[in-house]
């Protein structure tokens, strides 16, 4: 079927690759305080395209951390409504010296446009963004009604956007989200993800003496606490992968046989995932599960950082007075974060080894989903995507979280659409971020003929 909007989009398609750009310039890296002005920047660019589009009541909406963009249109009488939503933050770019090209200087390599943000999320909202452009320039109005949300936090927990859920706002009144902020399970393959996993972040402190000490005046009868905190880390795991906090797996609830049996069908390589995408000796984790069901169904137990002590060149012999730990859990359905969290608060201060004082603190958290797939909009999204990508959509989960989704189910009773348009190599959170030019094309037309499959 053809479509005015979809011949717009690919007309003014280099256009839309550079507002991409412009775009990916801003370092809205939302968990470090000296950008603060880059991510309300970022957010007043988008506000900014959203009014030039032809979106109404387009504002700013405060939050403790960084702004929410807000827009509608509301005109299509009697049609459905969608929350449009996607997030303007991005992840630190550290290591710098391992990008090609500066993150923040989008560069296009063979078919690629790389940098921080390219496909989380920036690269995404401006698919969902061009989707309303194109449907608003070649037809003077939307096929159904539309708000759009944008968050400048989710890569730090969320807070913001979650208070606006939890407090029904009216402004997000609609019937099902559209989420963009997801991957093709492969190149070429229509996707739509219906679960994620939850999260709780932590740091975990452990202080031993009351100041740094020299390590050869008192090594030996002060407790180190970076050894404590090692052995701590080390009874996290056992050598089979399974996390030793006791009643940690307790409210599991496994996937149907019917969801396995579909997922053992996905064309999956385990020794070209390893090579290609982990780029490890092996694959590591629980035995009896596949890498698919380790890393979508069931909980993690991670360590991202051990930041203290003395770090710099060279050597310097001290023993330093805390350390701390940033460590995180994946969550999947069944499990809370208020229960987990307690379970490894508890489970933590029991191993503690002698000697040192411990605390434990909650960072941000976010509750696992999974997305009903009996409704129209999901049967409106595998047709507009059968007919752009010619082929059936898989439906997979994804091993990553994005807080709000939950939200939206549980305070607004909204479901969510995840479809997203990443690439399993994209190196989202790493370096040389990368969006397949080719999926931001066909990621605005899927968009597009979705919304008019859904206003049909
Ligand atoms: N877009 C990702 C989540 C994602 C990645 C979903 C890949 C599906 C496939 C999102 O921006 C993200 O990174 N979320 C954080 C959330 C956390 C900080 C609460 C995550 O998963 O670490
Ligand atoms: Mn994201
Ligand atoms: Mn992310």
């Amino acid at each position: 079927m053809s479509s005015p909007a979809v011949a717009y989009a690919r007309q003014n398609q280099p256009r839309f690759l550079d507002e991409l750009k412009a775009l990916l310039r801003i370092p809205s890296i939302s968990t470090l305080p000296e950008h603060k002005g880059d991510c309300r920047h970022a957010a007043e660019v988008l506000a900014a395209d959203l009014s030039r589009i032809g979106m109404q009541n387009v504002r700013l909406i405060e939050t403790g951390g960084h702004p929410l963009v807000y827009a509608d249109w509301l005109h299509a009488t009697g049609k459905p409504t969608v929350l449009v939503y996607g997030h303007y933050d991005v992840q630190p770019p550290d290591p710098l010296d391992e990008w090609l090209s500066p993150p923040f200087e989008p560069t296009e390599r063979d078919g690629n446009i790389y940098a921080r943000g390219a496909v989380d999320d920036k690269g995404q909202v401006c698919v969902q963004m061009k989707a309303l452009e194109s449907l608003l320039a070649a037809n003077g109005s939307l096929p159904l009604n539309v708000r759009v949300i944008l968050e400048g936090e989710e890569e730090v927990g969320g807070e913001g956007i979650a208070a606006f859920v939890a407090s029904k706002a009216p402004e997000l009144k609609a019937d099902f989200a559209l989420v963009s902020d997801t991957e093709l399970f492969a190149p070429g393959l229509p996707t739509l993800c219906v679960g994620l996993r939850g999260m709780i972040y932590t740091e975990l402190e452990v202080r031993g003496a009351r100041t740094d000490l020299h390590s050869g005046m008192y090594g030996g009868a002060a407790p180190n606490p970076f050894i404590a905190l090692a052995q701590i880390l080390a009874h996290l795991k056992d050598e089979e992968g399974h996390i030793l906090i006791p009643g940690f797996y307790d409210d599991i609830i496994p996937p149907s046989p019917e969801e396995l049996a579909a997922w053992r069908s996905l064309p999956f390589d385990e020794e070209h995932y390893r090579i290609t995408e982990v780029g490890s000796r092996q694959l590591v984790g629980e035995g009896g599960f596949s890498v698919l069901e380790r890393t979508w169904a069931r909980p993690t137990v991670d360590v991202h950082g051990i930041p203290g002590g003395f770090t710099g060149a060279g050597a310097k012999t001290v023993i330093p007075a805390k350390a701390v730990a940033k460590v995180s859990m994946r969550l999947v359905p069944g499990m809370t974060p208020a229960k987990s969290f307690a379970l490894y608060k508890s489970y933590v201060e029991r191993i503690a080894p002698a000697g040192v004082d411990i605390e434990v603190r909650l960072i941000h958290s976010g509750d696992p989903c999974l997305i009903p797939v009996d409704n129209p909009y999901i049967q409106a999204a595998t047709l507009a995507l059968h007919e752009v990508w010619g082929k059936e959509t898989v439906f997979i989960r994804s091993g990553g979280s994005i807080p709000i989704v939950g939200d939206f189910a549980r305070h607004l009773g909204l479901p969510s659409v995840m479809m997203g348009f990443g690439l399993p190599d994209d190196n989202l959170h790493a370096p040389n971020e990368k969006f397949h030019l080719k999926n931001f094309e066909l990621g605005i037309e899927s968009v597009i003929r979705f919304l008019e499959e859904v206003g049909r």
